[in-house]
């Protein structure tokens, strides 16, 4: 009977095994990026559908407890792991050292699932959620409909990852309010009606201020604010050529939206939030970015934002110099940056490359040299950083899967991305 058992269940693991690989081939859902289309693809909601459409809870628990082991199903004796021991090296620990958090976007797939949920909790000390808190998941229709007045209102999934992120000690962005994308047309309606008229400035901003405090109030009844450190007020307003992209935000307010946005903000946020701009593209807006943060200040000339958050969905083909030349003049501002969305596809925008091991090593010397590009700047005392977040952790469930931009491969098997954000110069394909 015994015997029985166990051929079962190496029946199952090789099911399991068998299955988690085709799905890494059919899953061809990645789209390609765009300096200016890279919001189309978010607004589509593809970081949701990728992060869903893994079903982590069977896939990767059916690859078994080391990535070595799931991939070489073939091999003769599983219970000998033969490739050398891997460094123990944990991003949240080596980046506090230089006062900065190691972040992730979070789902509840990935907290539901044990590996993933271990992963985290090792590498990780800051969360992002990846759909859960963006406007179209916490503005509630039928209820401002049936009050005449916008509602917001945390589902479960928030919930849950608040809940999850207080037992577990992760500190949590805040991720986003004014955004044009993930965000619900009946907002800007006269009676909250899709298809209605558009409401006018004064009816906008009543609504503006009325989330702002809803949002950063609930936080506080709730018993979750402690927990947030950063909240991105805006997110990809700007466009490459200097100007504000059309929106209803910008129809509705008129041009001092973004200034309204911040002066809400600031508000109704506690003095413990640093309230964020976050964009995409940043080293090719940088001009705007500075002139448009000097805007943000009230009457005695105070900041009412305190940073710029860089999303640096990059490439490899990108050039280094000129990202950490953009952090030397945004720093000029006197605000704190911080990195919120970090990727890097292999390959160019439109061309993005098959993870071979040339192109993995050039993502690992990239990886490399953009974290010791900002530890030396922080050392140096010419930049303030207090978190890099990592859109992800696994290629699996990046929303850019085909170009494999994140630090572990798809049975999260360190790559040397990894060994790179580690700052472990050996392993990190030199
Ligand atoms: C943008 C947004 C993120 C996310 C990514 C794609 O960068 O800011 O919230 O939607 O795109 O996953």
């Amino acid at each position: 009977m015994k015997k029985v058992l166990s051929i079962m269940m190496v029946c199952l693991m090789l099911i399991g095994l068998v299955g988690c690989s085709s799905k890494e081939v059919t899953d061809t859902s990645s789209t390609q990026t765009n300096n200016t289309e890279v919001n189309s693809q978010v607004s589509s909601g593809d970081a949701d559908i990728t992060a869903d459409s893994t079903s982590p809870d069977s896939s990767d628990t059916a690859s078994g407890n080391t990535s070595s082991t799931a991939e070489s199903p073939d091999s003769k004796e599983p219970e000998k792991d033969e490739t050398p021991a891997e460094p123990e090296v944990f991003l949240k620990d080596l980046y506090a050292e230089y006062g900065m958090k190691a972040g992730t976007c979070l789902t509840t797939q990935m907290i539901t699932n044990k590996k993933y949920n271990d992963l985290i909790l090792s590498q990780f000390s800051s969360i992002t959620m990846e759909n859960a808190m963006k406007p179209d998941s916490i503005l509630n229709k039928t209820k401002s409909q049936e009050t005449g007045k916008i509602v917001i209102e945390f589902n479960k999934d928030v919930i849950k990852m608040l809940d999850w992120a207080k037992e577990n000690g992760m500190a949590v962005r805040g991720h986003t309010i004014v955004w044009y994308s993930q965000t619900p047309d009946w907002i800007f309606r006269e009676g909250f009606v899709q298809g209605g008229e558009l409401v006018g400035r004064e009816e906008m901003l009543a609504r503006l201020d009325s989330m702002m405090s809803q949002i950063f109030g609930q936080l506080k009844e709730l018993g979750y604010i402690d927990l947030f450190y950063a909240y991105d007020v805006i997110n990809e307003a700007w466009m490459e050529d200097g100007t504000k992209r059309e929106n209803n935000w910008l129809k509705t307010i008129g041009d001092d939206y973004m200034w309204q946005a911040f002066y809400y903000a600031d508000k109704y946020a506690p003095e413990s939030i640093d309230l964020y701009y976050n964009d995409y593209n940043e080293q090719f807006k940088t001009a705007t970015f500075v002139n448009f943060v000097k805007t943000l200040v009230d009457d005695s000339g105070r900041y009412l934002i305190d940073g710029i958050g860089l999303q640096a969905h990059l490439y490899t083909n990108d050039s280094l110099p000129q990202y950490l030349g953009m952090l030397d003049t945004l720093s000029e501002t006197g605000l704190k940056l911080e990195i919120t969305e970090l990727d890097v596809s292999l390959g160019a925008w439109q061309n993005t490359l098959k993870g071979t091991p040339e192109n993995l090593a050039k993502q690992g010397r990239f990886y490399y040299e953009l974290i010791s590009g900002i530890i030396e700047r922080i050392n140096a005392g010419t930049l303030k950083m207090d978190s890099i977040t990592f859109w992800g952790f696994s290629d699996n469930l990046s929303w850019r899967r085909e170009a494999k931009p994140l630090l572990f491969d798809a049975v999260q098997k360190k790559k040397p991305a990894f060994y790179g954000a580690a700052q472990l110069r050996d392993l990190a394909g030199y």
